[in-house]
C-alpha cells in the first residue's frame, strides 16, 4: 500500500488533516486502531473556539454543529459564594464560542468522510514506524489480525498522547515539559437541564467545580477529586451532593439519570520539536493541557491546520519551506495554550498545599480579573482563542 500522507489515529486532530488534505487533492489514508463506534461515543471535549468553529464550517462540515451548536457569548466565574459575569463577546470584539460535543466533531467528519469513499481504516493499529530519515517512510499496522506496510511519503503522528509515533522519536532528540497537578476531575453527563445558559467555573473551599452543557437538556458536570481517585467511591448521590455544596445557594441545581461518569487526571506536557524528519506530532501526540483552559481539541485543530497548509504547499511547490517552520509556529500557540491552561487551573483549583497566604492571592487575583475590564480581557481573549499564527 502506498499514500502521500499516512494518518494514525482519528481523533479530531488526524479527521481535521485528512479533510484539509482531501479537498487539496493532496491522497491520505488514515489508521485507527478503535472502532468506529469507541471513537464516536468517547466523552470527552465539549467547547469549540470560534477558529475551530470556522475550520469546521470552512471545511463544509459544519451543517449540523450550526443547527444544534450553543453560542456563548460569556461564562461566569463563581467564588466565595458570589457569580461574576465575563462578557466574552464584549470584550473580544464580537467572537464567541460554541458548545458541541468532541463526539458530535468526531461524528460529522467520519461521516463526511466515508461519504466521500476515502480511504479509512478502523481497527486498524498502528504497531511501528520505519524509515522516518528517509524518503520513503513506512507505517506498519495490524488489520484483521494480518500485519500489512503503509508506505508514505510523510507520517502525521495523531494517535493521541498514549500513540506509539512520539515514541518512535529518538529520546536524545525531543525535549519533554511537564507538570502533573495534584488533583483530578469527576466528570458526569446527565440528562437534566443545565443550572445556567453560561457556563460556571467555581473556586470553592472545598475543591473546583465546572457547571457546563452538551444540549439544552443534557449537563455536563465536573469536581476535582483525588488524582488517583477511584470513581467506585463517587455513587449519584455523593457527586450531587457534592456539586450543589460548591456551587452554593446560586439557582438549584437540576437533577436528572447519570449516563457517563469518568475521572479525568490532570497534566501540562510538550514534547518539542513536533517533527522528526518525515514525522510530524499534532494534537495530543504532542502536547496535553489541564482542560480548564478547554484547549486540547482547539490546539489539535491549529495544529493541523498549519500542517496542512505546509504539506499542500510542499505537493505544490516541491518545496520544505513551510514543513521545517510547522513545528516553531505550532510551538508557538501551543505555549501560549499552556499558559492559559495552567493559569486558569492554578486560579481556580484548591491546592492542599496552600499556606492562607497563598489562598488569599488566589481570591484577589480572582477579585482583580472579575473587578477590571483588562483583567477580564485577558482572560476572555486567550478563551475565546488567540488569533492564528501565520506560516
Ligand atoms: P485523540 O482524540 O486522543 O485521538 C487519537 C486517536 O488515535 C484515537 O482515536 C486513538 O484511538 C488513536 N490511536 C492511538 N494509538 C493508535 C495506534 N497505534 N494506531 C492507530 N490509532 C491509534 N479537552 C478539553 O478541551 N475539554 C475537556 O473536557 C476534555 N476532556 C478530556 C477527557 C479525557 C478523558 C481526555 C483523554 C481528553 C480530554 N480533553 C479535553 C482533551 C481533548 O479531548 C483532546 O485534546 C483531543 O481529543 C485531542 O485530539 P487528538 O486527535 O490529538 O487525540
Ligand atoms: C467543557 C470542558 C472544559 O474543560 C471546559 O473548560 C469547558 C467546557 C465541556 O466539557 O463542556
Amino acid at each position: 500500500m502506498r499514500t502521500q500522507v499516512g494518518i494514525v489515529g482519528a481523533g479530531p486532530a488526524g479527521l481535521l488533516l485528512a479533510h484539509l488534505l482531501d479537498r487539496a487533492g493532496v491522497d491520505c489514508v488514515v489508521l485507527e486502531s478503535r472502532s468506529r463506534e469507541y471513537c464516536e461515543e468517547r466523552q470527552r471535549a465539549g467547547l469549540l473556539e470560534q477558529g475551530t468553529v470556522d475550520l469546521l464550517n470552512d471545511l463544509g462540515v459544519g451543517a449540523r454543529l450550526a443547527r444544534e451548536g450553543l453560542v456563548h457569548h460569556g461564562l461566569a466565574l463563581r467564588f466565595e459564594g458570589v457569580s461574576h459575569r465575563i462578557p466574552l463577546s464584549e470584550l473580544t470584539g464580537g467572537k464567541s464560542v460554541v458548545i458541541y460535543g468532541q463526539t458530535e466533531v468526531v461524528k460529522d467528519l467520519i461521516a463526511a468522510r466515508l461519504a466521500a469513499g476515502r480511504d479509512f481504516r478502523f481497527e486498524a493499529e498502528a504497531v511501528a514506524l520505519e524509515g522516518l530519515d528517509t524518503a520513503t517512510p513506512a507505517i506498519r499496522f495490524r488489520e484483521h489480525g494480518r500485519e500489512q506496510t503503509l508506505t508514505c511519503d510523510f507520517v502525521a503522528g495523531c494517535d493521541g498522547f498514549h500513540g506509539i509515533c512520539r515514541p518512535a522519536i529518538p529520546e536524545a532528540k525531543l525535549t519533554i515539559y511537564d507538570r502533573d497537578y495534584p488533583f483530578g476531575w469527576i466528570g458526569i453527563l446527565s440528562d437534566s437541564p443545565p443550572v445556567s445558559d453560561e457556563l460556571i467555573y467555581v473556586n470553592h473551599d472545598r475543591g473546583f467545580a465546572l457547571f457546563t452543557m452538551r444540549t439544552p437538556h443534557v449537563s455536563r458536570l465536573y469536581l476535582q477529586c483525588e488524582a488517583d481517585e477511584d470513581i467506585a467511591n463517587w455513587p449519584d448521590e455523593r457527586i450531587w451532593d457534592e456539586l450543589r455544596r460548591r456551587l452554593g445557594d446560586a439557582p438549584e441545581l437540576p437533577q436528572g439519570a447519570v449516563t457517563q461518569k469518568n475521572v479525568t487526571p490532570m497534566r501540562s506536557f510538550v514534547a518539542a520539536p513536533m517533527r522528526h524528519g518525515a514525522l510530524f506530532l499534532a494534537g495530543d501526540a504532542a502536547h496535553i493541557v489541564p482542560p480548564t483552559g478547554v484547549k486540547g481539541l482547539n490546539l489539535a485543530a491549529a495544529d493541523v491546520r498549519v500542517l496542512a497548509r505546509a504539506l499542500i504547499a510542499f505537493y505544490a511547490e516541491r518545496s520544505p519551506r513551510l514543513l521545517d517552520r510547522y513545528s516553531d509556529v505550532c510551538l508557538k500557540r501551543v505555549w501560549k495554550a499552556q499558559r492559559f491552561s495552567w493559569w486558569m487551573t492554578s486560579m481556580l483549583h484548591r491546592f492542599d498545599n496552600h499556606t492562607p497566604f497563598e489562598r488569599r492571592m488566589q481570591l484577589a487575583e480572582l477579585d482583580y480579573i472579575t473587578g477590571s475590564r483588562a483583567g477580564m480581557t485577558t482572560l476572555a481573549e486567550n478563551y475565546v482563542g488567540l488569533p492564528f499564527e501565520d506560516l
